[in-house]
């Protein structure tokens, strides 16, 4: 299981942020490991539904935690049926794969970015026309490709950040809204 770190702590701040003064009926945090997310997330919404794809990690957040979340075991959104959430949070494995290869808590992908792009693109058909997602990714990984790919189907927003020894760490807000609203105008 992840332990909670600088990436957990920084995405938790920015939902703080973001939820206090909205009303959220339904929330999912993805990747829940420890399921420190989702425990900040019952705080402001009515709902909270929490997904890793690891079974321990699971067993692990269901003790860590109280209040009312769903769990589910489920690669991304394979195993998620609900549709219409208000707000989706993922901190993700957003290093590049390296020499030591895969290693399913850090690694998102050979550019750092696939899992988030294939999260984002899944997480569109759960999401309110309104909702809103936030989610972590580092300067180590290609973000360009994360803006480049994304930004095709979401207004994309650097909405926090946090510069590390070796690397910034960044949560981003990204929504249909705003993109709808642009091309409407374009
Ligand atoms: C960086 S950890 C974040 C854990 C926790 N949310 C936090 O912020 O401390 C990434 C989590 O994503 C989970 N994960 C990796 N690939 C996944 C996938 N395809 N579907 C669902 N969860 C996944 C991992 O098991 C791990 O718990």
């Amino acid at each position: 299981m992840y332990e909670p770190a600088e990436d957990s702590y920084l995405l938790e701040e920015e939902i703080i942020a973001f939820c206090k003064d909205k009303n959220i009926n339904k929330s999912l945090d993805m990747g829940t490991g420890s399921g420190v997310i989702a425990q900040t997330l019952t705080k402001f919404s009515a709902q909270v539904f929490a997904v890793d794809i690891d079974s321990k990690s699971l067993a692990k957040a269901k003790k860590n935690t109280e209040g009312k979340i769903v769990f589910l075991k489920s690669d991304l959104f394979k195993n998620v049926k609900e549709k219409d959430f208000d707000l989706i949070v993922f901190n993700p494995p957003y290093l590049p794969e390296d020499e030591h290869g895969k290693d399913k808590e850090l690694a998102g992908g050979k550019e750092g970015v696939e899992l988030t792009l294939e999260f984002l693109k899944q997480a569109k058909k759960h999401l309110s026309q309104e909702g809103q997602i936030l989610f972590v990714a580092s300067s180590l990984a290609n973000l360009n490709l994360l803006d480049k790919k994304a930004s095709k189907d979401f207004y994309l927003e650097k909405v926090r950040e946090l510069p590390l020894f070796f690397e910034k760490l960044y949560v981003y807000k990204a929504t249909l809204e705003q993109k709808v609203v642009d091309q409407v105008k374009e």
